[in-house]
């Protein structure tokens, strides 16, 4: 361990883990799709700092806007009228579908869904919320309430009233279906719960745009469609969570741009500052929104509309648009798939592979007939197993990855080139084949 390791360890604690299973990189600075760490070695980051570094490292006219930001007006109250705020109202305007043009700052995902949740409570004086099994939506107690997956687990019990509806998972359908067969078995699941709450006591439904960290499902075509018909009929709010699938990171500003569904809020972070100040949004409907206008809307912080956050999302947009970042992401998604679909026909260890934009999952199986995960549900991997194996002859390639239970995640900045792609599959490639055979020679 270096000694600014040991000396951070000392105080700060690790975010997720038992402090003793931290192993993180000493990040020093980066360019593009690659960053140095303190001993100066390069690491390609197909991970963007927790899938939020969307528009690469070193973008100098963000942290451009962001000091001349700071030395104009750095600390300002949450009413406050500045023109960085009033200009990120235009930017956000600009960028969502339809009518949703109105928003709600504050500073991550998880605020962005605690709001969110209680505006659609606010909005429909219904308590009861459904969100997917295989989902994540936060770590604060409301955001990890909505949340499906194992990190609700420890916490419970969370908020009253979350019901639960299946995934799109459609390479292990939870209700056995096959692509094939399917037809719109998870939404006809929707409708039965829906059914059986009470149309009239849900006042939300809160899908991620793409699933991001339970696995990377890619839902249907008609899935996005059909869900807002079902809202519609029952009066429930649609609301997507885009903060993992919004950015650029499907190859769209929001994944549901690829089904033409406007939601009645989208909530997103991460990727609408490039990662470079911390900032979450809820857009709503201008039609939803109209009823604070004479109501009070229950909801705020001290933090709102940083001055700081405000001038990064700003000049980040303006990033992703002058460098053509949404258009690069989905060419370069084109190469991603294809290297991923190499993948698959090499090893038989590769279930599944999917891929939208630049968001690639690898899913790893004991057996491609059966499909049964590498790993049981919310478990890793020791370090002596395949995945195990597979972290460190990574991770000695100066690979930085996101690797969960039985998938590998590929979601690498928009700004990546197709050499840079092909170098991410050679390497998954050689670290896959090392850890088949059993390590590091
Ligand atoms: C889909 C989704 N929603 C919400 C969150 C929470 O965002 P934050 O970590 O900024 O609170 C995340 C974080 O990874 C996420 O992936």
């Amino acid at each position: 361990m270096t000694s600014l390791e040991s000396r951070q360890r000392k105080h700060i604690l690790y975010t997720w883990t038992a402090q003793n299973q931290a192993s993180p990189v000493a990040i020093a600075g980066g360019d593009g799709v690659w960053f140095d760490d303190q001993n100066g070695e390069r690491w390609l980051d197909l991970e963007s700092q927790v899938f939020n570094c969307n528009a690469g490292h070193g973008q100098s006219a963000i942290v451009e806007a962001i000091r001349e930001q700071a030395a104009e007006l750095a600390c300002a109250h949450p009413a406050a009228v500045f023109e960085t705020k009033a200009a990120l109202g235009e930017s956000l305007a600009r960028i969502t579908p339809g009518d949703l043009n109105r928003f709600f700052l504050c500073l991550s995902g998880s605020e962005a869904n605690e709001n969110a949740y209680k505006m659609a409570r606010l909005l429909t004086g219904r308590q009861k919320v459904i969100a997917r099994r295989r989902s994540y939506h936060g770590s604060s107690m409301g955001a990890l309430s909505l949340t499906g997956d194992t990190r609700r687990w420890p916490l419970e019990p969370g908020l009253w009233g979350v019901l639960r509806t299946e995934d799109p998972y459609c390479y292990r359908c939870p209700l056995g279906a096959s692509p094939k067969s399917c037809g719109t078995r998870c939404t006809d699941h929707l409708e039965h719960v829906i059914e059986m709450e009470g149309p009239e006591n849900i006042a939300a439904l809160f899908l991620e745009g793409v699933t991001g960290s339970n696995g990377g499902f890619i839902p249907p075509d008609n899935y996005w469609p059909k869900v807002r018909e079902i809202c519609d009929k029952h009066g429930i709010l649609l609301i997507s969570d885009e903060v993992f699938s919004g950015f650029g990171r499907t190859g769209k500003w929001f994944a549901v741009d690829h089904w033409d569904v406007v939601p009645d809020m989208i909530t997103m972070a991460k990727g609408v500052t490039g990662g470079y100040a911390p900032l979450g949004v809820v857009a709503i409907r201008e039609s939803l929104a109209e009823r604070f206008d004479d109501e009070t809307l229950w909801c705020g912080l001290t933090g709102y509309a940083h001055p700081i956050a405000c001038a990064a999302a700003n000049a980040a947009i303006s990033v992703y648009e002058d460098q053509g970042l949404m258009e690069n992401a989905t060419q370069m998604g084109v190469h991603l798939t294809a290297g991923l679909q190499e993948l698959k026909r090499r090893y038989p260890i590769i279930g599944d592979v999917r891929n939208l934009g630049l968001f690639g999952t690898i899913e790893f199986v004991k057996d491609r007939k059966s499909r049964e995960p590498l790993t049981p549900y919310g478990t890793n991997g020791d370090p002596d197993s395949f995945l195990g194996r597979l972290r460190a002859a990574l991770k000695a390639r100066r690979v930085h990855i996101a690797q969960k239970w039985t998938h590998l995640f590929i979601a690498p900045p928009t700004c990546i080139n197709q050499s840079e792609i092909e170098l991410a599959i050679s390497l998954i490639d050689e670290s896959i084949a090392e850890a088949l055979a059993g390590g590091s020679s």
